[in-house]
Formats: C-alpha cells, sequence, structure tokens
C-alpha cells in the first residue's frame, strides 16, 4: 500500500501518535492485514478487499449488529468477540481514496492454526462454529445485507457451468470431457440444499460463509477456541452450508492444491471429532437440519469443484492461479474427496445419528430434542448417492 494512503489511515485514529511498529500479519487472502503495535495496546488494521465486497458500510454495519449480539452471550467479551476501534470521527471504517479500512482490537496471547489434523483441535473447531450457530439463532437474520448474492446458490453454479460449457470449442470439451462427465453425472448435488431453502423446509439462519480453520482464534496457553474471526460474508443463509464447508476444508487428509489424487482422502475421524463439537454446542437444530448435515459435505465439495471448473473452462477469471491448469486440478481435488465421501457416506450419517442421540442421552441438549429417524440413513443413501 502507498505510505501516504498508509499515513493518512493510520492518522484518522486516535492511537496514530503512539505507533511503535506495523507490519504485515496472518495468511488471510481476503483482506490484508496488518498488526498496529502501539504504547497503548495493539491493534489489528484492515484494508478491506473492495474488489469483492461492492458494499463495505453495509458490511461493516452486518458486522455490528451481529459482534452487539455476541457481546450480550458472551462474559468475557474483549476477547470472545471482535472489538471494532472507531476513528477519530466516530466511524467504524476509514475511507481513503476510493478504499476503506478497519481497525479491531488485537487478541492477545492467542493463536490462529493454519491446517491441523489434530482430533481435539478439530472437536474444539466443531464447538466454536457451532457456539456461534447458537448465540446467533435468535438473532433475526433478516437485519442482515446480503454482501455477496447468490454465493452458495449451488443450482445457480450448475447453471453458470452450463452456460459456459455452451461456449466451449468440442476439442476443450472433448479436452476435459471425464471430468465434466462426473459434475453433470452427479447435477443431483446442485438442487439438494437448494431445494430445502426454496421450499422453507430449514430455517433461514446467520451463517458465517468461510468456516475455515484460521478464522477462528484460539488461546494460546488453554488452547481453546476463543473467538469468531472474518465476519464479512457473514448473511441470511443455512448452517448446512458452514457445516459442510467447515468439514470439506478440515476433513481432507490432503491440502486443496494437492495435485496427486491418491493422496485425498476423507478423513472419517477428523469428521466424528468436527460433529461431536459441533452438535454439542448448537443444540437448536431442526429436525431436518439434523438429517441433511450428513449430505451437506458432500454438496459443498461439489459445488466448490464445480466453480473451480467453471472458472477454468472460462480463462481462470475468478480463482487466482500459479500455473495454467491450476483450477482444473483443484476441481479433479474436489471431485475426488467428494467420491471418496460418497463410499463413507452411510457411517457419516451414523455418526450424526449417533452423536445426535449420544448428546440427547447426556441431556446436554433441549428436552424436546427430535428423535433422529432410524431408517433415514438407507432411504436418504438411496436417493441421493446412487
Ligand atoms: N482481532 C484479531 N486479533 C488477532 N488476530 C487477528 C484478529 N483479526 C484477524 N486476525 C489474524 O489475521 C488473520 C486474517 O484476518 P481475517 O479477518 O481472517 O482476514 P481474511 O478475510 O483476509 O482471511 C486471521 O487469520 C488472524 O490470524
Ligand atoms: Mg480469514
Amino acid at each position: 500500500m502507498n505510505i501516504n494512503t498508509m499515513a493518512k489511515v493510520l492518522h484518522s485514529y486516535n492511537f496514530a501518535n503512539e505507533i511503535t511498529s506495523i507490519q504485515k500479519y496472518g495468511y488471510g487472502r481476503i483482506n490484508k492485514t496488518w498488526l498496529v503495535e502501539t504504547a497503548s495496546g495493539k491493534f489489528i488494521l484492515q484494508k478491506i478487499n473492495s474488489e469483492l465486497f461492492n458494499n463495505i458500510p453495509k458490511l461493516m454495519n452486518n458486522i455490528i449488529i451481529i459482534t452487539e449480539h455476541l457481546k450480550t452471550k458472551n462474559q468475557n467479551t474483549s476477547r470472545s468477540v471482535l472489538n471494532i476501534i472507531n476513528n477519530k470521527h466516530n466511524k467504524p471504517f476509514t475511507k481513503i481514496d476510493c478504499e476503506y479500512f478497519r481497525v479491531y482490537e488485537y487478541i492477545d496471547n492467542s493463536i490462529c492454526y493454519q491446517t491441523s489434523k489434530n482430533y481435539d483441535t478439530i472437536k474444539k473447531l466443531g464447538f466454536a462454529f457451532g457456539d456461534f450457530q447458537k448465540n446467533l439463532s435468535d438473532f433475526d437474520q433478516s437485519k442482515l445485507y446480503t454482501t455477496i448474492p447468490n454465493f452458495h446458490n449451488t443450482s445457480k453454479r450448475y447453471n453458470d457451468f452450463i452456460n459456459v460449457l455452451n461456449k466451449q470449442s468440442k476439442s476443450a470439451i472433448l479436452k476435459n470431457k471425464a471430468l465434466i462427465l462426473k459434475f453433470i453425472d452427479k447435477k443431483k448435488y446442485s438442487s439438494l440444499i437448494q431445494n430445502l431453502i426454496e421450499r422453507n423446509e430449514i430455517p433461514k439462519r446467520v451463517t458465517h460463509n468461510d468456516t475455515k480453520l484460521n478464522n477462528v482464534i484460539f488461546d494460546y496457553d488453554s488452547k481453546t477456541p476463543l473467538a469468531i474471526l472474518d465476519l464479512d460474508t457473514v448473511m441470511p443463509g443455512t448452517l448446512l452450508h458452514d457445516f459442510g464447508d467447515a468439514i470439506r476444508y478440515c476433513c481432507n487428509e490432503a491440502s486443496e492444491e494437492e495435485t496427486e489424487l491418491s493422496k485425498i482422502k476423507f478423513d472419517i475421524d477428523l469428521y466424528k471429532a468436527f460433529c461431536e463439537g459441533y452438535i454439542c454446542s448448537m443444540t437448536d437444530l431442526t429436525q431436518t437440519e439434523i438429517n441433511h448435515l450428513a449430505i451437506s459435505p458432500l454438496v459443498m465439495a461439489y459445488e466448490l469443484g464445480l466453480r473451480f471448473l467453471t472458472d477454468y473452462l472460462n480463462g481462470n477469471k475468478y480463482f487466482a492461479i500459479d500455473y495454467e491448469c491450476q483450477n482444473f486440478k483443484r476441481a479433479q481435488n474436489q471431485m475426488k474427496l467428494l467420491e471418496d465421501m460418497e463410499n463413507k457416506y452411510m457411517l457419516m450419517q451414523k455418526i450424526v445419528s449417533d452423536t445426535v442421540n449420544k448428546i440427547k442421552c447426556s441431556d446436554k441438549m433441549s428436552h424436546n430434542k427430535p428423535e433422529v429417524e432410524n431408517n433415514f440413513t438407507d432411504k436418504y443413501f438411496s436417493d441421493f448417492t446412487n
């Protein structure tokens, strides 16, 4: 960033004259983040991504109302909720040369993991996102501005894919035929969650929409989760997207960038750990939500794979690449993960059922919690994965 812009931004905050150091911070890929140290404390400064988000005042209002609500549910609000620092004009952001900046209190003595295959950490991750959902279950989601319309509208993503496909040359289609056919063959996933939303079979809730491990901050000493970060994409939606995407991301034995397909495997034990954490804290699940928890990671892997493939065929306009066929490889990665989840789906469904029933038995869930249908697994499996 231009040094004059940085100076203007910092000058707009009360701590401007006390700064002792500024350094780039973290591994976030959406915004630009700096740690600002001052004589009176540490702060996180962020340049908000204005290419991705087109109404930043409304986005910031979402964060304000969500964090205010979360503060009513938490005791230690300095470490359990993001705290926005207003500028000298009492505004939650500073706009300089058409760019938007914001400041948060720095959550000290903390750690954000980039990756983990530790069952305890993943269970805590599940607990943290479930707790976030639970604390927001009495928040009126209609107050939220939709930062990215149709973000998880998988049916629309499928139509976009078909439109791009229709513009391809015959040779391009032939070259990528095997993977294209797999996505077409599994079209059923594109409407699965979307139909539940459109038929009002699941509640609209506040959703985070970026449920990655590095968006949860843990206490450095106790390694317990403190707060959920990165609230830019908080908007109305279904918790199935958050649950499914968290699992899609953290239960892949390899990374999203792995190109050696034999290394891509769905880790069922990590899945179990996440489920246990999530279902233990999110005690307000409806029966239909419970019934679709296990299928949601399959839908999310399908959706992301479809987006990678669409972008590859469309000239890589959305996802940045380091080499020409990277988005194709990423799509293959998600398809391999999806296929492995399909093989383990019966077990995934059983883990949800067992976890719900176990938690219900131990009386941690509310007394009117619905039962899990015993015959659901078979019925569902034959409906959707055969
Ligand atoms: N209030 C905070 N206290 C401590 N660290 C933070 C705070 N906010 C963000 N971070 C760190 O900065 C990283 C990037 O922030 P994030 O808001 O997730 O940006 P991005 O949208 O680019 O992912 C986080 O993963 C975390 O390590
Ligand atoms: Mg982030």
